[in-house]
This record gives structure tokens, sequence and C-alpha cells, in this order.
């Protein structure tokens, strides 16, 4: 599910945002391999004195947070200024997220903030949307959410884990079904229709709710703003 990008064009993605964060600022934390470079730089300014608190999103988000001193709240008690996370593809300002299980709370905490800065390297960029979306459903309509997602067009299937035996579990205690749907045309329309299955928790399209997308690359950054 992950795309194949390398170390250093991630690393200077996260940098590149994590650069962006202020003093007094709440910060959602997000979730993968390109958000962790912006959460160790984050660690980083923090032992230099940024006077910051952050929002995980997931156990992974957390732990590190944890490992590199970041100070930790929670959307009870603040609302994120920024949040920084990643993407499985990005096309426009429309983004499949999920590769990681952890789009629930992503999503949460994502579209809270006031301003949401989206790290990728270029294989993550395309021109429009054809990612597979993960879906987290309850467990108990795993079946009917598959039925209802080949009705609209979709090829689900229930995602296993790789060092444990079964279905992958989320950190809410859920199952994801990753539903190839080809390229889709109308992400906005496709997102509605998702939210509306029952049993259903949340997919994986985030439709138009990034503000920046900050692409790294081997030699530089490139930052899109609207
Ligand atoms: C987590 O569930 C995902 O939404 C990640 O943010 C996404 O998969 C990007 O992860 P990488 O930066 O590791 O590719």
């Amino acid at each position: 599910m992950k795309g194949g990008g390398s170390d250093a064009a991630k690393e200077r993605a996260g940098e590149s945002a994590a650069e962006e964060i202020r003093d007094g600022m709440v910060v959602g934390l997000g979730t993968g391999s390109t958000t962790a470079y912006a959460i160790r730089r984050l660690g980083t300014r923090v032992d230099a004195g940024l006077d910051i608190r952050g929002i995980p999103t997931s156990l992974q988000a957390r732990t590190l947070a944890q490992e590199v001193g970041i100070p930790l709240t929670t959307l009870d008690e603040a609302t994120p200024d920024v949040a920084i996370d990643g993407a499985d593809q990005v096309a426009g300002w429309d983004l499949v997220k999920g590769g990681g299980a952890a789009h629930a709370r992503e999503k949460i905490v994502d579209t809270a903030a006031d301003r949401f800065l989206v790290v990728v390297d270029p294989s993550k960029e395309a021109d429009s949307l054809d990612h597979p979306v993960p879906i987290e459903v309850l467990a108990a309509a795993r079946r009917t959410v598959a039925r209802r997602v080949q009705q609209l067009g979709g090829d689900p299937t229930l995602r296993s884990a790789t060092r444990k035996d079964g279905p992958v579990v989320t950190d809410n205690g859920n199952l994801v079904l990753d539903c190839e749907f080809g390229t889709i045309s109308d992400p906005a329309s496709l997102a509605v229709r998702l939210s509306s299955v029952p049993g259903v928790v949340e997919h994986g399209l985030f439709v138009d709710c990034a503000d920046e997308i900050h692409v790294g690359t081997e030699e530089d950054v490139r930052v899109e703003r609207r």
C-alpha cells in the first residue's frame, strides 16, 4: 500500500512542513513514514526551545512524539492550529489516505486544524485519484459494506496483517477494506456515498481539505499553497 519514494525525499518534505510551526501552536501529528520526519524535526526544535503541543493521530504518532519529547494534548482540550500528515496519493487538493489504517483519526484531526499541510514525495502525485480507497469498517459490517462498495463500482479486499494471522485491526478496533475504484472521476460524490453506508467508520478520501502540499525530492522541496 505504501508509495516508493526515497527516504531523502520524505525527509525534505517532512522537515519543510515542520519548519512552518511557530511558538504556541497546537499541531496535529499525522501517521506514516513521511510525517515521522516532521515529528522528529519538531522534537529537535522542542529541544531547542520551541513551545508547542501535539495531537497524535495514532499510536505510532503518539509513541514517536513521546520519544522525541513533544508535549501532547487532545481534541478535548485544544483545537489544532496546523496539522501535518502524509498521503498515499495526491491529485490537486484531494487525497487518498489510510495506507497505515489511521485515516479515521487523521481525518478528524486534519480537518479540525486551521491549516492542513500534506507531506509527500513525488511518487504520490497523480493527475487524478486512482489509488484503492481504504475504508475502516465495524467488523460486523464488513460483508454488508463490501456488497455496497461493489454496487458503487468498487472491488473491496479485506486488509490482511503481515506479522499477525488474520486481518489488520485498527487503533479503534475495526477492520479495513481496501477498495479499488479505478480512476475516481468525482471524488466528492464518492466520498459522500461511502460516508452514508451503515457500518463505515471512515474512508480514506480526503476531498478538498489540504491547504499546502510539501513535495520533497532528492535535491529540493516544492511547496504548493492555495
Ligand atoms: C496512515 O494511515 C496514512 O494515511 C499515511 O499518512 C499515508 O499512508 C502516508 O504514509 P507514508 O508517508 O508512510 O507513505
